[in-house]
C-alpha cells in the first residue's frame, strides 16, 4: 500500500534503534523491487520512496513487527531512478539522500534495439571479507566510476567458511554496502554457503538472507525453489542453478525445470551461472570432481541445446575463459578442435568478435571461471580455455542490444581479458 508521505516525519531520529544489516536490494523488475534490512530490535519497518530525494512521496509500511525487514515495492515505473529511505513508524533511520537509490529495469524493447545499455558486475568466491576482496571491489568501482551497476551476480562461496550469519556480514554486508543499497544482487549458492544451509529444506542463513524469485516474479518459468531460479532483465534471460545441494540428475526437478525455462525464453541473450565449473584446471579439476563432471555431462547439453551464450562459475580461484565452443561433455583430453565454433580471441581488434545467430541451437557458448574475487590460486591451461589467469578480479558484462562485451577487471581497474559476442 502506498500513501502520500507526511512531511513532518522527515528527519526524525529513532533512539537506540540500529540497522545491523543492509539495506540491500532483491528481485528487481521493471515495476517492483524488494528492499531488505535488519534492525537490532523488532519494529514495524517503513520505506519512503520517490523520484526526488528531497521529496519521497510514497510510503510502504510493514504490517507486522520484525527485525528482518522485507519490503516489496510495486507499481513502479520502468527504467526510473527512485530514491528511498528506510526506518520505522516513528521516522526515517537512514537514506533520503542522493546515494540511496535504485533504478527499475528497462523494457525488453528499449534494450533490444540498443537504446539502453546494461552493466552487470559479477563476483566469484568473494566471501572472505579480506583485503583482496576489498581491492577487487575498489578495482571495479574505479573502472565503472559513475556508470551505474544495473545488477550484480555472485557465483557462490559468498561467505567463508561455512556460510554463517557472521560470515555473510563480513563477506557481503560490510564489504559492499554502497553497491548493495543501489544495485540488485542475485546470488548462486556455493559449497561454502551450503555449510550452514540445506538446499532440500531451503533453510539456513543463505536461504534466510536472500529473496530470489521462485514463482516467476521476475520473468521465466517458476522454479518453486530458492536454490535455482531464473529472471529477465531487459533483453537478457538469466538462469541460476544449484550445482551442489540439489539433484543434478537429468530426470530431477532442477533440470526438468531448466529445460522448460530455457525453451520458454524469447530473450536476445541467455546467461547462466552456478558455482561448480564444467571446465577448470585451477584449484579444482573438472576431470576428477563429481559436481563439476555432472554439471558438464548432464547440464551442458541442455544449456547448449537452448543456445545459452555465457556460463559463469566460480569454485576454482582462477580466471579461465573459453573459446566459443560447443559439444564438449567429456574429460579435458577429449576436447578437439571441432568443438571450437570460433577458436579466436573474440576480440574486435584481433581475430574478431564471436558471431552467433539470434535464434539457433548449439550456436556456441563461452564458459568463464571467475573465482578470484577474494583469492587467486595457481591455474593450468584447460584445452577449452582461450586464457587462464591467476589474478584477483571480477567480471563486467555490458549488453547493448545484440552486442555483449565481457571484461575481466583487476584490483587496479585494469582490463586483463576481454571479448565480444554479437548476435545477427
Ligand atoms: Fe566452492
Amino acid at each position: 500500500m502506498t500513501v502520500i508521505y507526511p512531511e513532518a516525519e522527515q528527519g526524525t531520529v529513532i533512539e537506540n534503534l540500529q540497522i545491523v544489516r543492509g539495506p540491500y536490494l532483491q528481485q528487481g523488475t521493471s515495476s517492483s523491487i524488494i528492499i531488505r534490512w535488519a534492525t537490532n530490535a523488532p519494529v514495524q519497518g517503513v520505506v519512503w520512496y520517490g523520484t526526488d530525494p528531497d521529496r519521497l512521496c510514497f510510503k510502504h509500511q510493514e504490517t507486522t513487527i520484525t527485525s528482518d525487514h522485507i519490503v516489496k515495492l510495486s507499481g513502479l515505473t520502468k527504467d526510473t531512478k527512485y530514491y528511498y529511505a528506510i526506518g520505522a513508524v516513528a521516522g526515517i533511520q537512514i537514506g533520503g539522500t542522493e546515494d540511496y537509490f535504485f533504478v527499475t529495469a528497462p523494457s525488453q524493447e528499449s534494450v533490444s534495439v540498443g537504446l539502453r545499455p546494461i552493466r552487470i558486475w559479477v563476483l566469484g568466491d568473494a566471501g572472505r571479507g579480506n583485503d583482496v576482496a576489498a581491492s577487487v571491489r575498489d578495482g571495479y568501482l574505479k573502472f565503472t566510476q559513475t556508470r551505474h551497476t544495473d545488477l550484480w551476480l555472485m557465483l557462490g562461496d559468498n561467505a567463508y567458511d561455512t556460510g554463517t550469519y557472521e560470515e555473510y556480514q563480513r563477506g557481503i554486508f560490510d564489504m559492499y554496502p554502497q553497491v548493495l543499497r543501489s544495485s540488485v544482487l542475485w546470488t548462486a549458492i556455493g559449497n561454502h554457503d551450503a555449510g550452514c544451509a540445506n538446499s532440500q529444506l531451503q533453510t539456513g542463513p543463505y536461504y534466510e538472507l536472500f529473496s530470489p524469485p521462485t514463482r516467476g516474479e521476475a520473468g521465466g518459468v517458476p522454479s518453486f525453489s530458492a536454490a535455482y531460479y531464473s529472471f529477465d532483465y531487459g533483453n537478457i534471460h538469466f538462469i541460476c542453478l544449484d550445482s551442489y545441494g540439489s539433484d543434478r540428475s537429468s530426470s530431477g526437478r532442477m533440470l526438468n525445470w531448466l529445460a522448460d525455462d530455457l525453451a520458454a525464453s524469447r530473450q536476445d541473450w541467455k546467461v547462466a551461472f552456478w558455482h561448480h565449473p564444467p571446465y577448470t584446471k585451477g584449484s579444482h579439476d573438472s576431470d576428477t570432481e563429481i559436481e563439476l563432471i555432472e554439471m558438464r555431462e548432464v547440464v551442458l547439453p541442455i544449456v547448449e541445446e537452448a543456445n545459452v551464450d555465457i556460463v559463469m562459475c566460480g569454485h576454482s580461484h582462477s580466471y579461465e575463459r573459453s573459446y566459443l565452443i560447443n559439444g564438449h561433455y567429456g574429460s579435458s583430453d577429449s576436447f578437439d578442435e571441432q568443438m571450437k565454433k570460433d577458436g579466436g580471441s573474440g576480440r574486435e581488434d584481433e581475430s574478431g568478435v564471436y558471431q552467433k545467430p539470434l535464434l539457433a541451437s548449439h550456436g556456441g557458448t563461452v564458459y568463464i571461471v571467475a573465482g578470484t574475487s577474494a583469492l587467486a590460486d595457481h591455474v593450468s591451461p584447460h584445452p577449452a580455455m582461450y586464457t587462464s589467469l591467476s589474478i584477483p578480479g571480477s567480471l563486467v558484462l555490458d549488453v547493448q542490444g545484440k552486442r555483449l562485451d565481457v571484461k575481466f577487471i583487476d584490483c587496479h581497474g585494469q582490463v586483463n581479458d576481454y571479448f565480444t559476442i554479437k548476435k545477427q
